[in-house]
């Protein structure tokens, strides 16, 4: 299958972002926990290079937890400063002002030393669209927060959110679209629903996410549809989820498509169970280097 997206609307988000990034001393990027790197836009280290790093593992309930710790320690070894949360219930906000305090460390002190002692970090809140970034901004402003009006040299209609006195947030949320370096990025995107089911073929998206989940999840698939058998075929899969959730056509014999759509239905929503579809240890970067790390899980 071949993936496809809206290059379209890229220039201009870019765009946006490269008038505000001057402004900006901390950059907030949400991955999507499930592929922290699939859901990464390669361009976010050229756009936010200068500037403090932050890197939150959002919808860390929907992915493993194993693989959560894993892809922590991976981006602390790159130099980022990371956290785990779940931007729909604030679990694990509360820690990003700290978060936020260390990674901007060196420019709190740098502005302490020249007298400046009541500016504010100033952040960008950046991922791929559908990741949590709207849900995020709602969760660590929620109702306290004051909208602080224009400041000159940011675009008209520009709002900053002042969070506390050492902290404000650019309101519009930067949206970087996922390049594909691969079929496997545009796979793992259409996987989670980020893209539009319409044009994707959902009985073979099923079958590979099949293939997968049967070698890291047999034991939560086997639970969720029961029988699930080692020597089975994807496909097999496929047809004893149709049988199990009673998908037949008018002949009686099983229709796939509607027992993939299920089955997509029942990952994306964690029904299955919380369930990562990159691993440290089988991942390479867009710029070919493998990433290190991993155990027979293939985790570190
Ligand atoms: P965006 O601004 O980056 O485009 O994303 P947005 O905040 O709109 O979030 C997209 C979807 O992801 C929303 O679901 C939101 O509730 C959900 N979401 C965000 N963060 C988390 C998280 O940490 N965990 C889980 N499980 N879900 C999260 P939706 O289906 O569009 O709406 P709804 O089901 O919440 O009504």
């Amino acid at each position: 299958m071949n993936y496809q997206w809206y290059p379209g609307h890229m220039t201009k988000a870019k765009r946006m972002m490269q008038e505000n990034i001057k402004l900006i001393d901390l950059v907030i990027e949400l991955v999507d926990a499930r592929i922290p790197l699939s859901s990464r836009n390669p361009d976010i280290d050229e756009l936010g290079k200068n500037k403090a790093r932050l890197i939150l593992l959002n919808k860390s309930d929907l992915a493993d937890a194993s693989c959560n710790k894993a892809w922590m320690e991976y981006f602390k070894q790159k130099g980022f400063h990371v956290l785990e949360v779940n931007a729909k219930t604030g679990a694990g906000i509360k820690g990003v002002q700290g978060a936020v305090k260390e990674a901007c460390k060196e420019k709190i002190e740098r502005n302490k030393k020249r007298g400046i002692l009541n500016r504010p970090v100033r952040a960008i809140v950046v991922g791929i669209p559908n990741v949590g970034k709207s849900t995020f901004i709602n969760a660590i402003a929620g109702k306290a927060c004051t909208k602080t009006g224009n400041k000159p040299g940011v675009t008209k209609g520009k709002q900053w959110i002042r969070l506390h006195k050492e902290l404000e947030l650019l309101d519009t949320p930067g949206i970087l679209w996922p390049k594909f370096e691969s079929q496997e990025v545009g796979r793992n995107l259409a996987f989670i629903g980020s893209m539009n089911d319409e044009i994707l073929q959902m009985t073979e998206l099923a079958i590979d996410l099949l293939a997968y989940l049967m070698v890291y999840y047999k034991e939560e698939l086997t639970k969720r549809y029961q029988f699930v058998q080692e020597e089975w075929t994807p496909l097999e899969t496929l047809a004893q989820i149709c049988e199990n959730r009673k998908c037949y056509k008018k002949g009686g014999e099983p229709d796939f498509e509607k027992g993939a759509s299920l089955l997509l239905d029942d990952f994306r929503s964690g029904r299955i169970g919380r369930i990562t579809l990159e691993r440290p240890g089988q991942m390479t970067e867009s710029n070919g280097n493998e990433v290190i790390g991993s155990d027979e899980k293939g985790i570190t």
